[in-house]
C-alpha cells in the first residue's frame, strides 16, 4: 500500500468564515483539485505577513509542514547540540535537505546521503560537510565510516530498512536517532524484517541500544501544532537572512501530474516536489 501525503496551498475566493477573509492563502490535504468548498476547521493558515519576495510555494515546503518536521525532529527528539555529528538520509528531499541546514546554523557537522550525483552537488551547495551518493559507492558502512569516523551522535532517519542496520553501529554512545520515515518499506508487500518474516533476517537494534545506550524515538509533525505558528516564524526568518534554502521540483499543469507523482515516487526531485495548477 503505498502511503503519501498531497498538500495543497490554496486562495480564499469566497468566504462566509471571519478567520479566512477573500484573498488570504491556506494550507490543506483537500488533495490535488482546483477547487473545494470547507467549513475551515481543518485549514491551517500561512503567516499573514509572508514576504513579498518568498514564493508562497514555500509553505508547502521549508516553511510548511516539511520544515516543520525537519525543526522538530532535530530539536525536539534529537536535543541536537553545536559541535555534534548529524547523519541524514534522503538527504536532498524536502524535509532532509532542511534537517541538514538547520543542523549546520546550529554549529553541528552533517553528513548526508542521497541518490544521485546532482542531489550529492546540492546538497554540497548547501553546505553540507560530507555527502556521498548511496547508490553507486561500494561500501555503504565505508563510506558512512570513512565521512564521520569518531560515529554519529544524532541520525535522523528518513529511510529505513536496510540502510537503517548499517548506521546503528555506527551510533555514538549517547546517540539519538529521529525516527521520522521509512520510505523504503512503504510499498513493501511483505515485510523486510521481524517477527512475522520468515526467516528472520534482523536487524536486531537491541544490542546497539543497550551498550551505546541509544534513544530511539518515532515522531509525528503534529505533535509540536502548538508550536506551529512560532516554529514557522523561526524558519521564515532563516529563509530571509538567507540561512536556509529551498530547491523547489517545479511541475506545471493537472495534466502532467501523473508523470509528476511517479518521478517523485522514483526520487527524482531535489527539494520539495511541488505541482503547480
Ligand atoms: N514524521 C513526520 O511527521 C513526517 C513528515 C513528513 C515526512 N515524513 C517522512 O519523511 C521522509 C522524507 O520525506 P520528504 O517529504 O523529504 O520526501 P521527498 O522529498 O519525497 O524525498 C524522498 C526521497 O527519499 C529517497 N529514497 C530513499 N529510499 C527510497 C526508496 N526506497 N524509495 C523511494 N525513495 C527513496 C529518494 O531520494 P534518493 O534519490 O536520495 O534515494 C526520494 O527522493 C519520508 O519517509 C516521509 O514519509 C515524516
Amino acid at each position: 500500500t503505498l502511503t503519501s501525503l498531497s498538500l495543497s496551498l490554496s486562495r480564499v475566493i469566497q468566504s462566509y468564515n471571519p478567520s479566512f477573509p477573500v484573498g488570504c492563502h491556506v494550507v490543506s490535504d483537500c488533495g490535488w483539485r482546483s477547487h473545494w468548498v470547507c467549513d475551515g476547521a481543518e485549514l491551517t493558515p500561512v503567516l499573514p505577513d509572508w514576504p513579498l519576495d518568498i514564493p508562497l510555494s514555500l509553505a508547502l515546503g521549508a516553511i510548511g509542514m516539511p520544515g516543520l518536521t525537519a525543526l522538530y525532529g532535530l530539536e525536539e527528539v534529537c536535543e541536537i547540540k553545536k559541535g555534534e555529528t548529524l547523519l541524514v538520509n534522503a538527504a536532498a528531499g524536502a524535509v532532509g535537505s532542511v534537517v541538514g541546514q538547520i543542523a549546520k546554523i546550529k554549529g553541528c557537522r552533517v553528513v548526508g546521503c542521497a541518490g544521485t550525483d546532482a542531489k550529492v552537488s546540492y546538497l554540497k551547495e548547501l553546505g553540507f560537510d560530507q555527502v556521498f551518493n548511496y547508490k553507486t559507492v561500494t561500501s555503504l558502512e565505508e563510506s558512512l565510516r570513512e565521512a564521520a569516523p569518531h560515529g554519529y551522535d544524532c541520525y535522523f532517519e528518513n529511510v529505513g530498512g536496510k540502510f537503517s542496520s548499517v548506521v546503528m553501529p555506527q551510533m555514538r554512545e549517547y546517540g539519538r536517532i529521529a525516527v521520522c520515515g521509512s520510505i523504503s518499506m512503504y510499498n513493501d508487500t511483505t515485510p523486510q524484517t521481524g517477527i512475522l518474516s520468515t526467516p528472520q533476517t534482523g536487524p536486531y537494534v537491541h544490542t546497539y541500544m543497550i551498550f551505546k545506550q541509544l534513544r530511539m524515538e518515532g515522531f509525528l509533525c503534529a505533535r509540536w501544532k502548538h508550536k506551529h505558528q512560532q516554529s514557522l516564524r523561526r524558519l521564515m526568518a532563516w529563509m530571509t537572512e538567507g540561512k536556509l534554502r529551498c530547491n523547489e521540483h517545479i511541475t506545471s499543469g493537472f495534466n502532467n501530474m501523473p508523470a509528476a507523482f511517479m518521478g517523485m515516487l522514483q526520487g527524482d526531485n531535489i527539494g520539495k516536489a511541488v505541482v503547480k495548477v
